[in-house]
């Protein structure tokens, strides 16, 4: 096909595509007739399925009224959706700084902790994505990163949560590149796209107090995690309230994907700092009225009853669905937290072969992704993974 715009993370010969003739909750339809269960939430993103009623009557309202963006305008739907979004995360001491993307979260997120601590040097794992703008794509540590050249030395590889004495040898790393040096860690709270890894209390509480020691600001990415994907609202609701990170960066759900937005929670000290000391971060559609009037239809979604009471039951099922899959001899080791889960194939299975049975999915290489959507019904779901598990044994 000859397409006059690019296909992202492609060769464009052949890329990987598929058509859309319309969309309807969490199924997508194609031009050739088929319909698709997107058990991927297509890159993790349509928390909320593909035409959420409540999401699109948001956008229309402030389509009707103030539609434009104004960074720094004031009316009230922004000051009180960010205040909402500040309870919703039980963060209500700390400030928000909006953006349209997860990797401009977390290029905002770390140029404040290169400015906040007058230090430049970045910690992160390897196993991580981050976003593709430089110091984002700098950050991540997958197959992404080395194509682009990102600058040397801003970023320092830490072990992986796993490794054996990974905080000791977190340690040695700070010192051998002189904590003096180090501005921050930025960690995935779990590890998204690249397998779904979750740490223990103890690691990320050993992190802490490095960071308390050495004085490295923590930025938990939860552009994945956020918005009830992982069983909890957000993934730092996990572990202890001691880990205190000191950014979090937000995208994807915030919106449902259906607006480009991001945002970057930064801690009352932070935003103490910010008083008297220039803030030199911005964007033309800074808070932009679309994005905040999606984020307003999110959060009138997560907090409904209904919603809750059916996520809790997919959780569920979903869990015991999955255990289904371990009947076919092509699944290594499936890792699942909420609504996430990675499925370790012992064999590549051609992208093609789901789509064929009517789904859509996330895979890479010999690893399946599976994030659905948070509104997907018992019934879907199990449609979905039977949908998986004839496809591996197709395959077997
Ligand atoms: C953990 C994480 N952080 C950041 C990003 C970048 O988000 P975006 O693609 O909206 O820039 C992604 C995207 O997949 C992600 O998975």
């Amino acid at each position: 096909m000859n397409l006059p715009y690019y296909i992202s993370w492609s060769k464009q010969k052949n890329a990987p595509v598929f058509e859309i003739e319309s969309v309807d909750g969490i199924k997508v339809k194609t031009s050739n007739g088929h319909e698709l269960i997107d058990m991927s939430s297509i890159s993790y993103q349509a928390h909320f399925g593909h035409n959420h009623p409540i999401i699109i009557k948001h956008i229309k309202e402030q389509l009707d009224t103030i539609p434009m963006s104004s960074p720094k305008g004031i009316y009230p739907h922004k000051n009180q959706a960010t205040l909402d979004l500040l309870a919703y995360m039980k963060k209500e001491d700390g400030k928000i700084f909006y953006t349209t993307s997860g990797a401009e979260s977390v290029e905002n997120a770390l140029k404040i902790a290169r400015d906040i601590t007058k230090k430049k040097i970045v910690l992160a794992r390897k196993n991580s994505y981050h976003g593709a703008t430089l110091g984002a794509l700098s950050a991540t540590g997958d197959w992404r990163n080395p194509a682009h050249m990102t600058p040397e030395g801003w970023v320092v590889r830490i072990p992986e949560p796993r490794e054996l004495d990974s905080l000791k040898k977190t340690r040695d790393v700070i010192l051998k590149n002189n904590p003096d040096n180090i501005a921050a860690i930025i960690i995935e709270t779990i590890t998204g796209g690249n397998g779904v890894y979750s740490a223990t209390n103890e690691w990320w509480l050993g992190i802490r107090s490095l960071c308390d020691e050495f004085n490295i600001l923590l930025i938990m990415d939860e552009v994945v995690c956020g918005f009830e994907r992982t069983g909890a609202a957000f993934g730092y609701m996990h572990y202890p309230q001691a880990v205190n990170p000191d950014l979090i960066c937000l995208a994807k759900g915030i919106s449902g994907g259906m607006v480009p937005f991001g945002a970057v929670w930064t801690s009352l000290k932070i935003a103490q700092y910010y008083e008297e000391n220039l803030l030199c971060c911005g964007l033309t559609n800074y808070a932009h009225p679309l994005g905040l009037a999606a984020m307003r239809g999110v959060l009138e979604i997560v907090q409904n009853a209904e919603f809750q009471k059916n996520l809790k039951l997919v959780e569920k099922i979903f869990k015991s669905e999955l255990e289904k899959l371990k009947n076919s001899i092509l699944v290594k080791e499936i890792r699942v937290k909420g609504m996430l889960c990675a499925i370790d194939l012992t064999k590549t299975i051609d992208n093609k072969k789901f789509i064929e049975n009517g789904l859509y999915l996330v895979s890479q290489t010999n690893r399946l992704i599976l994030a659905p959507p948070l509104i997907i019904t018992k019934s879907e779901l199990e449609v979905g993974i039977q949908k998986i598990f004839e496809v591996l044994k197709g395959e077997e």
